[in-house]
């Protein structure tokens, strides 16, 4: 039986959840794959697992993994950009094969690594939605469509918090703490809650879709920081859910990609997909519509997928590079011509006319109206809540404007999209 050498880069959640799975599996996966793995060496800052048992060497040098000429895989687990760029880098221009879960450097840096891929394969199946196989889905299980959009909810942390927040009526401050201290959330959530993650995600997503190169700079990306428990409570009252989404969808020959919470309707599965799940619905000519669900992140969960990419190197199968670059010639543009209904919530003085004014105001600028109500607040002040008909960014931007310059209205006007 031939054999593969792994080097391990990282000893931290998602490589300690390897060596477990290796551990229990070793013989199992040697025998599915028709080849022996062994780990030979891991380098990390410090060893913080005991790797008898592996029989494998320790470093703390990153590049003795590349300089090793017995190592054929690299498994990049240490997180972060810049260390993980070079490491990955260099161990491809040594024509070895690298699996990584950092989205991180595949949606900032993925396109550099095309010059440098001979002989090696470089995947990264754990970077997007964790144990979740949404790249072999979209890219070899779904290859014979043409995809429309992709729907994701590709942040646990975000999901949980907006979950909390529906599920408890707690705010946001209060959920991103419970978040922080139950582990969903690093200290600073950034990242998370800023929809750069998702972004990163949805970036290698849309590549490996569309075939087109990895572009993060076109990602718009909103985060979930504005959202209140009223605003919750009244989509709630309305039907919908609020969820951390991260969007990309074609047009002709245009693709747009967004991150953004918006209000989804009940009926719709991902409207259901609560806690720290992650779930993906992708739109495609011949398989249709198409939901994947599951564990977006933890040890295991994520071990899994990078397994995974392991097996997939194991076996030979696929190019060099997953299906990428130039396969189509659509133009990746920013997502300001899309049109969608608004939720929209607006706190004023709760004085005679007011809520006519509004409304006449929005009809003056061309925005219709689906839904709307009033809430009466304490202390002479009340919320008008409402869904528009599917208006542009661009009216919805010019109507809010010159309705923001009444002057009973007491706070920056609620605008979240509404998925279409
Ligand atoms: N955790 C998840 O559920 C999850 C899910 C999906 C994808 N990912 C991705 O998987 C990757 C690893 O995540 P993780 O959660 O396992 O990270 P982690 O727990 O922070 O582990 C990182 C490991 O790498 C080591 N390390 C970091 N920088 C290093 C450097 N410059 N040189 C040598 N060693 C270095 C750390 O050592 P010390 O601890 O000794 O400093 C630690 O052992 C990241 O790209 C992450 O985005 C994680």
């Amino acid at each position: 039986m031939e054999s593969i050498n792994i080097g391990l880069a990282g000893l931290g959640t998602v490589a300690q959840g390897f060596i477990e799975i290796f551990g229990q599996k070793k013989q199992a996966l040697s025998d599915k794959l028709g080849m022996e793995l062994k780990i030979v060496k891991v380098a990390s800052r410090s060893q913080k697992v005991d790797l008898e048992g592996l029989g494998a060497v320790f470093s703390t040098d990153l590049s003795s993994l590349v300089e090793d000429s017995a190592i054929d895989v690299i498994i990049e687990l240490i997180g972060g950009e810049q260390d993980a760029l070079e490491l990955i880098s260099a161990a491809l221009k040594q024509n070895k094969h690298v699996v990584t879960a950092n989205k991180e450097v595949i949606a900032k840096h993925g396109n550099s690594f095309k010059g440098e891929i001979d002989s090696g394969q470089l995947r990264f199946e754990a970077a997007v939605a964790g144990a979740i196989p949404i790249l072999q889905g979209i890219g070899v299980g779904m290859v014979a469509n043409d995809f429309g959009s992709i729907t994701g909810i590709v942040n646990g942390t975000s999901n949980y918090i907006l979950s909390n927040m529906s599920r408890e009526g707690a705010s946001f401050e209060e959920s991103l703490k419970q978040a922080q201290e139950l582990g969903f959330a690093e200290a600073d959530p950034g990242f998370d809650i800023d929809g750069i993650d998702a972004a990163h995600k949805l970036t290698i997503m849309m590549a490996l879709a569309y075939g087109q190169p990895f572009s993060f700079d076109k990602v718009i990306t909103e985060g979930i920081s504005h959202i209140t428990s009223s605003d919750i409570q009244y989509a709630s009252e309305m039907g919908f859910a609020i969820k951390p989404l991260a969007v990309v969808r074609r047009s002709g020959d245009e693709i747009a990609a967004m991150v953004y919470p918006a209000l989804v309707e009940f009926d719709r599965i991902l409207s259901q997909v609560n806690g720290v799940m992650n779930a993906i619905e992708v739109e495609s000519d011949y398989a249709g519509r198409l939901f994947f669900s599951g564990p977006g992140a933890g040890s295991l969960a994520t071990a899994s997928a990078v397994v995974s990419d392991l097996g997939l190197i194991a076996r030979n199968q696929g190019s060099a590079y997953p299906r990428l670059m130039g396969m189509e010639k659509l133009r990746i543009t920013y997502p300001d011509q899309s049109t969608s209904s608004c939720y929209l919530r607006f706190d004023v003085v709760d004085e005679k006319g007011i809520f006519a004014r509004i409304t006449s105001a929005l009809s003056e600028s061309g925005i219709s109206i689906d839904e709307v109500f009033q809430k009466n607040l304490d202390g002479g002040r009340a919320s008008i809540v409402m869904i528009t008909h599917p208006a542009s960014d661009k009216d919805i931007d010019n109507c809010l404007s010159n309705v923001g310059e009444l002057s009973e209205i007491l706070k920056p006007i609620q605008r979240i999209r509404v998925l279409s």
